[in-house]
């Protein structure tokens, strides 16, 4: 088939909860649809001592919710391949660039490899220095390391990881994942932006007044809780996560749509992200921690009782904040950033709020003395679509106006066929297409805006943890960070939706 990819996978972790949730389902995708078919074979490593047998039963159970046929599962499940490492046990790699090259030769993959880091990332920088000391980089084909986060717990940490990885892999070898930029909606703000005139000609300062930028989880930090504990919100999301989004809403338009022009964009807008100054970080940012509550007849635990965190934990489980581009398009719009757990709600969403008109003529007319501003929302999650608030004539004698929602979702069944975020990023990464990949220059740089926010709390203990209740939006504060700029969150799942 003309698209078939050739290639070796070696997943670092291949026992492990991302590659049987995520990594194995995704490239079974791309085997029912063709891009892996013949010429590829997957060696899963982690400790412990699994046969192939047992592998590829592991496999065939990862792929249960895709309902697969069996033939299918097994012939798929055969180009698996376990073996046994410790990977800080140097022999232990030679007994994998035997194996690699053994299946190298067997499905003939040209020394195309794809190195896939699916476990923690203490253990990159060693991974990566024996993937090179050992010989199992490859001079014939491509050598291409994916990499999961967190990329480091600062910037310094980041860097230290990021020299080391460098040593082996050059910067256009390094694919680091943020699997927001896998999601179609994510990827649909370019798509709007840029492919439709009536929306970018408003999209600066003279019509857009602010953007929210809200990823709310209804979970709580369940099975997670000791990563969580040494994370928290901002390196968990904000750093990560909401920079890359805001990224895409605050850059130029790029010259055209390659990964080097789309990135030389983003580290551009980057650069123009003020960094805040410690007192800037207290009075811009808001953190809060989830408390008990009952819902549904559902007792909710406090963070602070979940295992393994400290019962006078001060991790944020929460992250309002504002961020500003300084440069002629952005300057005065500040982007409004939110994050949870245990919030009202799981969605992710980008609301652009535009500024109102020059002067209310139905003033006298309405109940209301202000007219609601417009507001593109662009839904990244659970439905994935966009919409458009504006002001019409009340059905009626008179002239109130009232807002009305136009209101575009993509259907089930579309969204049902739609890539999921690792198997569209495993194939970029198989095509060599970095655009939906993070720069270490982008990190850099968002790893400075988030480390003056870390150590501005870091100064101060938050005293009143645990400050909202689960099932709310966050804490008050989040609201008043707001207001002060005169403006209030537009998505509020307590707020009546508004009736067309
Ligand atoms: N799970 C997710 O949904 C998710 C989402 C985003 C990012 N991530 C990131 O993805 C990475 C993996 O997460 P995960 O949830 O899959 O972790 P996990 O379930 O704890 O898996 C860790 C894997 O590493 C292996 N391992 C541990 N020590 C080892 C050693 N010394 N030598 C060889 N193998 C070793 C483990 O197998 P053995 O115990 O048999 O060695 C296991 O396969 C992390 O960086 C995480 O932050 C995960």
């Amino acid at each position: 088939m003309q698209n078939e990819k050739v290639a070796l996978f070696i997943i670092f972790g291949g026992s492990g909860d991302l590659a049987r949730r995520k990594l194995y389902p995704s490239l079974f995708r791309l085997y029912q649809k063709g891009y892996l078919k013949d010429h590829f074979a997957v060696v899963g490593t982690a400790r412990r001592p699994w046969t192939n047998e047992y592998y590829h039963n592991i496999i065939k159970e990862s792929l249960a919710d895709l309902k697969p046929d069996d033939a299918q599962a097994t012939a798929f499940a055969d180009h698996f391949y376990y073996q046994s490492h410790d990977v800080t046990n140097t022999e232990h790699y030679v007994v994998l660039r035997d194996l690699a090259a053994k299946l190298d030769q067997k499905y003939q993959l040209n020394g195309n490899r794809i190195y896939y880091m699916a476990m923690s990332p203490r253990f990159f920088g060693v991974i990566v220095g024996h993937l090179k000391s050992e010989q199992i980089l490859t001079d014939a084909g491509f050598n291409r390391l994916i990499i999961e986060k967190p990329f480091g717990h600062d910037f310094q940490s980041a860097k230290e990881l990021n020299s080391e990885i460098r040593t082996s892999f050059s910067e256009d070898q390094i694919y680091r994942i943020d699997h927001y930029l896998g999601k179609e909606m994510v990827q649909n703000i370019s798509a709007i932006r840029f492919g439709n005139n009536i929306i970018e000609s408003l999209w600066n300062n003279r019509y857009i007044d602010n953007i929210q930028i809200t990823l709310s989880e209804s979970l709580g930090v369940e099975e997670r809780a000791g990563y969580y504990e040494t994370a928290g919100a901002m390196r968990d999301m904000v750093q990560n996560h909401i920079s890359q989004i805001a990224t895409l809403l605050a850059m130029e338009p790029p010259v055209s749509f390659s990964a080097e022009d789309i990135r030389n964009e983003k580290i551009k807008v980057l650069r123009s992200l003020h960094i805040d100054t410690i007192e800037e970080a207290k009075r811009n940012f808001v953190r809060g921690q989830y408390g008990a509550a009952t819902i549904d007849g559902q007792q909710l635990d406090n963070y602070r009782d979940a295992d393994q965190v400290a019962t006078d934990s001060n991790t944020e489980t929460f992250v309002a904040g504002k961020m500003e581009f300084e440069n002629f398009r952005w300057s005065g719009v500040p982007f409004f950033v939110r994050t949870g757990k245990r919030l009202a709600q799981k969605a992710t969403r980008v609301d652009i709020v535009f500024k109102q008109v020059p002067q209310n003529i139905f003033k006298a007319a309405s109940d209301n003395d202000e007219l609601a501003p417009n507001v593109l929302t662009i839904y990244i999650e659970p439905t994935e679509g966009f919409g458009l608030r504006a002001n019409a004539k009340q059905i009626g004698q008179g002239y109130a106006t009232r807002p009305v929602d136009l209101d575009f979702r993509h259907s089930a069944r579309a969204t049902a066929n739609s890539p999921e975020a690792y198997e569209r990023l495993l194939l970029d990464a198989l095509n060599g297409d970095s655009t939906n990949f993070t720069h270490w220059d982008e990190l850099a740089q968002t790893w400075r805006f988030a480390d003056v926010i870390e150590q501005a709390w870091a100064q101060e203990p938050a005293a009143d943890f645990p400050n909202y209740v689960s099932g709310s939006m966050g804490p008050k504060a989040a609201d008043e960070l707001l207001a002060r700029d005169g403006a209030k969150w537009v998505f509020d799942p307590a707020r009546p939706e508004i009736e067309n």
